[in-house]
C-alpha cells in the first residue's frame, strides 16, 4: 500500500517535472547517443568506399541465398537489421522473430542534370541529401522536414511535404526502384517495365515485397531562399476556403506558390504560409535564419503572425528543416520550457533530443504510457472536408497546433487497382485532371483531457478517427499506431494489387503481410481500455 502511494506520487512528481528531467538527462545523454551514432555511421562509410555499390548489394543477395537454403520450417520472415530504435516511426515492430539482413547501404550514386533525377541508396538521410543537392541548385521535389528520416524509408513508408499540392506523395517522384526480391534477384522497377505492378505497390508496402538497395528520385531546381508570406486567418471558413484556391483545388490553372502550409492555432484561428522560391540579393535585414537554435520555434514564430500578417526571407535549407528542432511542436509536451529565450541561448543547440535516442530508452511502461497520454498522427484526407477534419480532431483529442499541407492524389489507372491507395473517386478530380487534391492533418501532443487530467479514452478516440477517415475516403499514416482490426484495414486500403504481387514475387513465407508488419507489437485496444478505467476511478 505505502510503496504503491510512493510510486504513484514519483510518477506524478516525474510527469509534472518531466522537462526538468529530460534537460538534465535526456538532452546531454541524446547528444553523447548521437556522436556515437554518427561516428558508427562514419565508421561503416569507410569501410564501404572500398566496395562498389554492385558489390553491395551482391552482399545483399548472398543473405537471402542462404535463407533460402534453410529447410521450410526453419525460414523465419526476412526484414532488415536496422535497428528499430533508428527508425521514426512510433511502433517497435519486433524484430528478434525476423531473418534480418543489414542494409549498409549510405551512398549518393548519381545525379543526372538533363533528366533532373539522382540516384542513391535507401540509407542516405534527408539531412544528408540536403547538403548534396542544395549548393548544387537542387532539391528533391518532395523530402520531410526531419533530418533524420531516410530515403528508403520514405519511399517504403510515405513521404510528404509542402510542394506536394504541385506534384503529390514523395511515391510520386520516384522513377525507378532497385529491389532485392524474396529469391534472391536484383530488379530494377519501372511503371513501364515488367514490374510496373510491384512499382505501384511498393510505396506503403513498409518493405512487406522485397528489400530496398537503390532508388532513382526527381530533383526539382531551386535558388537560395523562399520568400515566406504568413496570412492570418480568424475564422474556420475563411481558412478553409483559403486553403482550397491557393491549392489549385478549385481551378487547375490557377497560379499556386512553391510551399504551401497552414498551422491551426485554435477553431478559428490560423496562419497560412505562402513559400516562393526567391533570388540571392535580398538585403540581410530581411533573412531569418529560422533554424539558428537561439531562434523561437517555428510554429511560435508562425504563431506571432495572427496578430498581423507578414513577409521575410528563409535560407533554403532552413526552410525545409524549419520543423527538425522542435520536432513539428513535439518538443514542447517534452519540455515545456523549452521555448524560453534563456533557455534557447544557453542549450536550444542541444535540440531536438534525438527521436533515435528516444526510443532506444522506451521502455514496455514508458511505451504503453505514451501512447495512451499522447496522440501522434498523420492521415490523409480530401482537402473539401477540412473543416470536418478539424472539427472531428477538436472534439476527439483537442490539442493544438493542428499541421495540414495539401497533397495531390493521383488517379493512375483510369481508377483499376493502383496499389494500397485507391484512386480518388471521379467526383473528387479537380476538374480536367487526373489528380484530386487531399491533404495531411497533423495531431500532434497531449489531448486536452489528459492535459486537463479528466476521463480519455484512448482507443475511443483513435478508432472514431480512423473510422472517420475511412467514411471520407483517407487514409493512416502507417508509421504511427495504428487501431483498425485487419477486415477495418482492408477498408481503408486496396489491398488487390498488392495480394496479386506478393503471389506473383513469392513473398508468403519470406516476409510479413502488411498489416502484420505495421500493427502495433502492444495489444492498443486493451492497453487503451485500461487507462481508461483508471482515469475514471
Ligand atoms: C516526428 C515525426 C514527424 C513526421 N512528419 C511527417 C511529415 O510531416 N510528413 C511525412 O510524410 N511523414 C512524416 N513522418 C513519418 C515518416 O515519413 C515515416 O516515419 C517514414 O517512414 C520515414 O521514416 P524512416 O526513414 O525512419 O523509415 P523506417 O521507419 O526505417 O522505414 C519505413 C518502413 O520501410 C521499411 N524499410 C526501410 N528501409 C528498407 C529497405 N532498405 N528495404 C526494405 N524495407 C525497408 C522499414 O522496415 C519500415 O517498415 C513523421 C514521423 C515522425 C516520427
Ligand atoms: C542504415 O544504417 C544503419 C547505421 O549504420 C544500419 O544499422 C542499418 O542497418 C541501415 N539500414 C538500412 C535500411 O539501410
Ligand atoms: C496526369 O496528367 C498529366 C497531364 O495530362 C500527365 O503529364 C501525367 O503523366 C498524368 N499523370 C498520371 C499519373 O496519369
Amino acid at each position: 500500500m505505502f510503496f504503491e502511494q510512493v510510486k504513484a506520487k514519483s510518477i506524478r512528481w516525474l510527469e509534472d517535472n518531466r522537462g526538468l528531467v529530460i534537460v538534465l538527462f535526456c538532452l546531454p545523454a541524446s547528444f553523447l547517443f548521437d556522436l556515437f551514432i554518427q561516428f558508427r555511421i562514419w565508421f561503416h562509410r569507410k569501410l564501404a568506399v572500398s566496395s562498389s555499390h554492385e558489390q553491395r548489394v551482391q552482399t545483399i543477395q548472398n543473405h537471402v541465398a542462404e535463407w533460402k537454403k534453410l529447410p521450410v520450417s526453419e525460414r523465419k520472415p526476412l526484414c532488415t537489421a536496422r535497428p528499430n530504435w533508428l527508425s521514426l516511426s512510433t511502433t517497435f515492430f519486433d524484430k528478434k522473430n525476423c531473418h534480418q539482413v543489414p542494409i549498409d547501404l549510405h551512398d549518393v550514386l548519381s545525379l543526372d542534370e538533363n533528366k533532373l533525377t539522382v540516384t542513391v541508396e535507401p540509407n542516405v538521410t534527408v539531412r544528408e541529401i540536403c547538403k548534396y543537392l542544395i549548393p548544387k541548385g537542387y532539391t528533391l521535389a518532395v523530402t520531410l522536414e526531419i533530418g533524420d528520416a531516410t530515403l528508403g524509408g520514405l519511399a517504403f513508408g510515405v513521404g510528404m511535404t509542402t510542394y506536394s499540392h504541385k506534384v503529390g506523395l514523395y511515391q510520386e517522384t520516384i522513377v525507378e526502384y532497385e529491389v532485392v526480391t524474396a529469391d534472391g534477384s536484383v530488379i530494377k522497377v519501372t511503371d513501364t517495365n515488367e514490374h510496373s505492378n510491384l512499382f505501384y505497390c511498393l510505396p506503403w508496402s513498409h518493405g512487406t515485397l522485397g528489400f530496398l538497395v537503390g532508388l532513382t528520385l526527381r530533383i526539382i531546381k531551386v535558388k537560395p531562399y523562399v520568400h515566406m508570406q504568413y496570412i492570418p486567418c480568424r475564422s474556420q471558413e475563411e481558412y478553409c476556403s483559403k486553403i482550397m484556391e491557393l491549392s489549385g483545388a478549385t481551378n487547375k490553372d490557377a497560379k499556386v506558390a512553391d510551399y504551401l502550409e497552414v498551422t491551426i492555432y485554435n477553431k478559428d484561428e490560423a496562419v497560412i504560409m505562402v513559400g516562393n522560391f526567391a533570388d540571392g540579393k535580398i538585403s540581410g535585414a530581411k533573412v531569418n535564419d529560422v533554424c539558428s537554435f537561439y531562434k523561437p520555434w517555428f510554429y511560435k514564430h508562425v504563431e506571432s503572425f495572427l496578430r498581423k500578417g507578414g513577409e521575410e526571407y528563409i535560407p533554403l535549407e532552413s526552410y525545409l528543416l524549419r520543423h527538425n528542432r522542435a520536432i513539428f511542436w513535439v518538443l514542447e509536451s517534452m519540455i515545456p520550457f523549452g521555448n524560453h529565450p534563456v533557455f534557447r541561448s544557453l542549450l536550444g543547440w542541444l535540440c531536438p533530443p534525438k527521436p533515435a535516442f528516444l526510443k532506444f530508452t522506451t521502455t514496455q511502461a514508458v511505451r504503453e504510457m505514451t501512447f495512451a497520454k499522447q496522440v501522434f498522427q498523420d492521415i490523409v484526407m480530401p482537402l473539401d472536408t477540412l473543416k470536418e477534419q478539424v472539427n472531428t480532431a477538436i472534439k476527439l483529442f483537442d490539442t493544438f497546433p493542428l499541421l495540414v499541407y495539401p497533397c495531390r492524389i493521383y488517379e493512375h489507372k483510369g481508377g483499376a487497382p493502383q496499389g494500397q491507395l485507391r484512386a480518388p473517386p471521379k467526383p473528387r478530380l479537380v476538374p480536367g485532371t487526373n489528380y484530386s487534391m487531399f491533404n495531411d492533418l497533423g495531431v500532434y501532443g497531449t489531448p486536452g483531457p489528459v492535459e486537463r487530467r479528466e476521463p480519455y479514452n484512448p482507443t475511443y478516440a483513435m478508432r472514431a478517427m480512423e473510422k472517420f477517415t475511412r467514411d471520407v475516403g483517407g487514409y493512416s499514416f502507417l508509421y504511427a499506431d495504428i487501431f483498425m482490426n485487419e477486415e477495418e484495414f482492408n477498408q481503408m486500403f486496396d489491398m488487390t494489387l498488392y495480394n496479386q504481387v506478393r503471389e506473383k514475387y513469392q513473398c508468403k513465407g519470406a516476409f510479413p503481410t502488411l498489416y502484420d508488419k505495421v500493427k502495433p507489437e502492444i495489444d492498443v485496444v486493451s492497453i487503451g481500455e485500461t487507462y481508461a478505467v483508471k482515469k475514471n476511478e
